[in-house]
């Protein structure tokens, strides 16, 4: 079965945008995953279209209609998780992203203006998501960067590079650095572990360098993996205190 998305919106025109190119835009032309994106405006029910209306309490900006919404969603009607992509929801995680690749595909609302009515929120049991600490004018490029990182777990969209890359991310640590020829550029020198040809010790360094990177950026994520490994049998070699 094709891993379906569909995207509300009141501007379709953003997509499949660069979604259409690169890996998922080959996957999307090979019908490894089918995307549509929809119109919420059509759901309006006035001759003017009306899509939103000013908040009750006062305040700035619009506030788009529960019942417009509602209609829209109504629309795609089937099992798959509902999504309104808002800097309110739970940050979206690689965990997340897992999940929602291994179902039958989504469904994303993408707001405009201040927000959409709570009780379509409420009603309709929407799964509330942000991509970040910060505010966009809208949800559409957040829903482009959800389907991009759901698309490449698709199976068959990407090769083996892709899945040793993920399970790194899984082990909760970040990359360790890459290096490619020439060995030696502008007087700097690719590490020379890396031009041995001792595996082991390629592996070694590499799950040194993750860890160092991880603690320096990422605190948090740095603490997650100690926690995780906490207990487990097996001794990682990238802890260093
Ligand atoms: N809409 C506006 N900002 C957003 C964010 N950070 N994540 C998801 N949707 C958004």
């Amino acid at each position: 079965m094709t891993w379906r998305a569909t995207v509300l919106t009141l501007f379709p025109e953003m997509f499949p945008g660069p979604l259409g190119l690169s890996l998922a835009g080959r996957a999307l032309a090979r019908g490894d995953w089918s995307l549509e994106a929809r119109d919420i405006r059509a759901h309006a029910a006035d001759r003017h279209r009306t899509v939103d209306d000013t908040p009750f309490g006062g305040g700035a900006g619009m506030v788009m209609r529960p019942d417009v919404v509602d209609a829209a969603l109504d629309a795609c009607g089937d099992g798959r998780p509902a999504v309104y992509l808002t800097p309110r929801g739970r940050l979206l995680t690689q965990a997340m992203v897992r999940r929602f690749a291994a179902g039958p595909g989504v469904v994303l609302l993408c707001g405009r203006y201040e927000g959409v009515d709570q009780r379509v929120i409420e009603a309709r049991g929407l799964t509330e998501i942000s991509i970040g600490d910060y505010v966009l004018s809208g949800g559409e490029p957040a829903a482009l960067v959800l389907l991009d990182a759901c698309v490449r777990l698709l199976p068959g969209v990407m090769g083996a590079a892709a899945s040793a890359e993920e399970e790194s991310f899984a082990a909760g640590l970040l990359e360790y650095p890459h290096y490619t020829r020439p060995a030696e550029w502008q007087g700097r020198r690719v590490p020379d572990v890396l031009l041995s040809g001792h595996h082991a010790e390629v592996a070694a360094w590499r799950a040194a360098e993750a860890a160092r990177v991880t603690r320096e950026r990422r605190p948090d994520l740095w603490q997650a993996h100690l926690t995780a490994m906490q207990g487990t049998a097996i001794a990682d070699p990238a802890v260093t205190p």
